[in-house]
């Protein structure tokens, strides 16, 4: 509770606080991690279902599983950390959220600077002519995947896959928002993906307090966080807007 009352003092002293998100703050949203125990890689080998390689040559296999995605995403709705990032936005304190989640709740909870790393799950993409049209339920009646207008080919949602790259735009702004900001919150990631592990590192080495919140201890943990908060994102981050109020 001291450490949370300090990490309030500095985020009131310093603001500018930008928020590196992770499939831990959907989890109470309703939609499952990627590592550990309840992980989608469990039950999915992601060289299997998650290479852009594994997708052109076997579209309907993939999109057995992105179709499973897909259901928990359209129910999601944000969870109170979520909420509380929200809160932190319009509050003035924080500054972007930078997410490696697709499933769009950081918009859903208002916070209007948003930069998603992986992309989006709110449009379908071509990966052969890259047209695009919306990522609607009714695109998950279509059997065995939904194609192309233009070319016929399996469409697929405008996320990044393992063998792709991460969208320049997204990129750029990242690395801006992770070397200007004074205060970065580290949010239910594992760390391991990289290039995206990358940008904790970058507010580092410019000067940033670093803030992590998981339920458990990560690569950033022992390098470069000065407070770890072991626990749910639910937990920690309405009680850091309470203290701000
Ligand atoms: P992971 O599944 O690797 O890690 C989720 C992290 O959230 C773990 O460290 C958990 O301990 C933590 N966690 C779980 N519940 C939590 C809670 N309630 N509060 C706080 N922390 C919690 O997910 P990511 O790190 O997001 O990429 O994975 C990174 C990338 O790997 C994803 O964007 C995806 C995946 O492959 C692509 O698909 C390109």
């Amino acid at each position: 509770m001291e450490d949370l009352k300090k990490v309030a003092e500095i985020v009131k002293e310093k603001g500018q606080v930008v928020a590196f998100t992770g499939a831990g703050i959907s989890v109470e949203s309703g939609i499952p991690t990627f590592r550990g125990a309840q992980g989608l890689w469990e039950r999915y080998d992601p060289d299997e279902y998650a290479h852009i390689r594994s997708f052109l040559r076997n579209p309907e296999k993939v999109w057995m599983m992105l179709r499973e995605m897909a259901y928990l995403i359209f129910e999601a709705k944000p969870s109170p950390a979520h909420l509380a990032l929200g809160e932190l936005e319009r509050m003035g304190f924080l500054r972007a959220v930078i997410t490696q989640n697709v499933d769009g709740l950081h918009h859903e909870a208002g916070n209007k600077n948003v930069i998603e790393y992986h992309g989006n799950h709110r449009w379908l993409v071509c990966p052969s002519c890259h047209s695009k049209k919306p990522f609607t339920r009714e695109s998950l009646n279509v059997f065995p995947y939904p194609r192309c207008e233009r070319c016929e080919r399996a469409l697929k949602p405008d996320v990044v896959f393992f063998g792709e790259s991460i969208p320049l735009d997204a990129m750029i702004r990242a690395n801006e928002e992770a070397k200007n900001c004074k205060v970065m919150l580290i949010i239910g990631t594992s760390g391991v993906v990289y290039p995206a592990a990358e940008i904790p590192y970058i507010s580092k080495a410019y000067g940033a307090t670093i803030v992590e919140i998981n339920l458990e201890r990560t690569p950033f943990t022992n390098s470069i966080t000065d407070y770890f908060f072991a626990g749910s994102a639910s937990t920690y981050l309405p009680e850091i807007v309470k203290l701000l109020k």
